[in-house]
Formats: structure tokens, C-alpha cells, sequence
């Protein structure tokens, strides 16, 4: 089977086997060393100085713990969205007793940084910042540097990011760009299944911390910190996770983290290359914003997107996912972060050349050409 929705994605084959290695005793030595070294790998990966943790969890529980550990109730927050992430990342704030105001931006474009600067000039009151790098519903990337520029060049705000699919695939500099935390999680680019999550945390996002009111507890992180300076993780930890992401961070790094957000830059343009050229639309409206993690196409005209992708998956074994939301039925997605090679694309490419026509689309074209 070619899996090829936006994560969980395949994972190679030493990584899967690491799995199965024996338990060990969380609490000691070994774990210990583990613990310390893919810290320091997370590190490198997130280009951070400061603090990164590991939660068992998936991505969500990343973003709940960027929420719940900078913020009180009452606090403004200013939800910059691009797609149905963004929307869950406001819905998190807004559950815990934040003062939300939604900034959203039509599905298929990123974030304007005038429009963002307007948004933060009118209410000076917001304290934070919330927004998707890469917005995997609508197979958008936001230019973090530039609303890094405003964010906290111009306004110096807390900023919380949503880098799920995207940290260790698309570059992120977390201390560079300011991000005070930045949620990603295993099942994407780290080429590992569902299962932990990651949080970078600032020395900023530590202040905001202290003075934080909103409840917490399994996702508190001074309870992080404070069991990771005996080399312990607070609670029982997906240990065979742990052993198959200290294997995943030893390729990545020893590839080079430069190499893999090219290799994701060459495998995003193939992949977008390739539906074009079937006669397919990608649904970013500009190719500069598109992702190189997962690539959101048009569900043509006339053309039953349902039909498209179980037509895909039972004739040819290639798993596509389908649109969330609002775009259900109007677009299907394309994963290729992590481990992805250009024959896995081709053969998504050649399956659709297959399938477009048995569901009415070559017809379409034909029709088009002849009026
Ligand atoms: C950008 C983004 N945010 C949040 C999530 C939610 O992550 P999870 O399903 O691991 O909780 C995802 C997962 O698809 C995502 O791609």
C-alpha cells in the first residue's frame, strides 16, 4: 500500500523494528541517555537554544500545552488562520477561558503580515499570538519569517506556532524567528508513527508560564522540567516509541537537516509538477505558498471526489486523504513529508492518470477542448 495522506506515513523498516526492542525501566540509566540524546537531536531539528519536551500525545495535546502553560483566562489571544488547524487552535484557547479573536483567512491563501499588523494594532491589549505554519488542511505554508517581522519585530507578542507537519520537513528557526513554542508531533516529517508529540519552550514562554492560570496538569511543563534534570520524563513514557525516534533523529541528523527540507522542496515540486500535469489545479491559490509537506488538489468539476479516492485505494493501493470541513469533497490531499521517495509520487501520479478518466475528468477535458 502507498499511504500517502498528510501522517500517519510510512515508516522505514529499521525504525519499525527498534520497536520491538525489550522494555526498559523508565526511571533508569539507559533511558536516561536516551532521553538526553534525542533532546539534544530535538533541539537541532526545532534550532533551538532553549527547551524542548517530549509529550505522549499526539499533535493536539502539543497545542493544548502551548495554550494551557502560557495563558490565563481573560487573556487576549489573536488566532491568525488559515485553514481548519488554525480553527482548532483557537477553539483550544477559547475552551480554556482565552478572549479569541479569529483572523482568518480565506481557505487556499496564507497569512497577509499587513493584515496581521492592522489586527495587532487595533487591540493592544493581545497577548499572544497563535498560527499553523503549515496548514495541513488546505496544503498552505505560512512565511513564518515575515510574521515572525511582525509578530514580534514590530509587537513583541507571545507566539504560539503550530509546526506539526511541518517542523523537520520545512525550515523552522525556532530562536531565530522568536516562535516561544512550537508543537510538532511523530507522525509527520520524523518518519515515526502517531504517538508523541514535541514542545519547544522559550525563555519567554517560562515567564508567561509563571504568571499562567489556566488549568493544567498532564501537560504541565514544570513538571517536565523538573523530572528532565534527573533524566526522567514526569510519567510513564512510550518507551518503544522513544527507542524508534532516537533511531529516526540519528538518519535525519546524520542526512543533515538541510538535505531533508531539500529533499521535501524537490518532492513537493514533483508532486505538484505531476498533478499539473495530468491537468489537475492545486488548491493554494499561489504556487509560493504551497506545501512541501502535503499537496491539496482541486476535485475538478463534474468529478466525485468520494469515487476518485476509493477508486485510488482499492485499485491501486494508494491512500489519499480526502478534504476536512468545508472542503470535503472539494479537494484531496497528497502527503509526502518524511519518508517519501520520488517513486512513491510517480506511482500516485500514474494511479491518478489511471483513475481521472474512469470518473469522468478526461472527458471533461475532452468536452472543454471541443466547445
Ligand atoms: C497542522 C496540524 N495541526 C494539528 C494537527 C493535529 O494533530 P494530531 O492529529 O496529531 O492531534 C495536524 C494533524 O494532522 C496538523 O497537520
Amino acid at each position: 500500500v502507498n499511504l500517502r495522506i498528510p501522517g500517519p506515513i510510512p515508516v522505514p523498516d529499521d525504525i519499525l523494528e527498534t520497536m520491538s526492542n525489550p522494555m526498559i525501566n523508565h526511571r533508569g540509566p539507559e533511558f536516561k541517555e536516551i532521553l538526553f540524546r534525542v533532546t539534544d537531536g530535538l533541539k537541532q531539528v526545532f534550532d533551538t537554544e532553549s527547551d524542548v519536551y517530549i509529550l505522549t500525545a499526539s499533535g493536539t495535546g502539543a497545542m493544548e500545552a502551548a495554550i494551557v502553560n502560557t495563558l490565563s483566562p481573560g487573556d487576549k489571544a489573536l488566532n491568525a488562520t488559515v485553514g481548519v488547524f488554525g480553527e482548532r487552535f483557537g477553539k483550544i484557547a477559547e475552551l480554556f477561558g482565552a478572549k479569541v479573536t479569529t483572523l482568518g483567512f480565506p481557505y487556499g491563501t496564507a497569512i497577509d503580515p499587513d493584515k496581521l499588523r492592522e489586527a495587532l494594532n487595533a487591540d493592544p491589549d493581545i497577548k499572544a499570538v497563535l498560527v499553523t505554519q503549515n496548514e495541513t488542511s488546505t496544503g498552505v505554508t505560512n512565511d513564518m519569517e515575515a510574521v515572525s517581522r511582525v509578530v514580534k519585530g514590530e509587537f513583541d507578542k507571545l507566539l504560539l506556532v503550530d509546526g506539526i507537519s511541518s517542523v523537520c520537513s520545512i525550515p523552522m528557526q525556532t530562536d531565530g524567528w522568536g516562535c516561544d513554542v512550537v508543537a510538532s508531533a511523530s507522525q509527520k516529517g520524523w518518519m515515526l508513527p502517531p504517538g508523541l508529540a514535541f514542545v519547544s519552550f522559550s525563555q519567554r514562554a517560562w515567564k508567561a508560564h509563571a504568571e499562567a492560570t489556566m488549568p493544567r496538569y498532564y501537560f504541565d511543563m514544570a513538571m517536565y522540567r523538573r523530572y528532565f534534570e534527573m533524566g526522567q520524563p514526569p510519567y510513564t513514557p512510550a518507551v518503544s516509541l522513544m527507542f524508534a525516534l532516537d533511531l529516526a533523529l540519528s538518519k535525519i541528523l546524520a542526512e543533515g537537516i538541510g538535505s531533508v527540507f531539500e529533499r521535501h522542496a524537490s518532492i513537493g515540486q514533483m508532486t505538484r509538477d505531476g498533478v499539473r500535469g495530468l491537468g489537475l489545479s492545486i488548491f493554494p491559490k499561489e504556487e509560493s505558498i504551497a506545501s512541501n509537506t502535503c499537496t491539496a488538489v482541486a476535485v475538478p468539476d463534474g468529478v466525485d471526489g468520494t469515487r476518485l479516492l476509493t477508486l485510488m485505494r482499492t485499485e491501486h493501493g494508494v491512500v489519499l486523504a480526502g478534504g476536512q470541513g468545508s472542503l470535503s469533497g472539494k479537494i484531496f490531499r497528497i502527503g509526502h513529508m518524511g519518508y517519501t521517495t520520488s517513486e512513491d509520487i510517480e506511482g500516485v501520479v500514474r494511479a491518478l492518470s489511471v483513475v481521472l478518466p474512469q470518473v469522468g475528468f478526461a472527458a471533461a477535458r475532452a468536452r472543454a477542448r471541443r466547445s
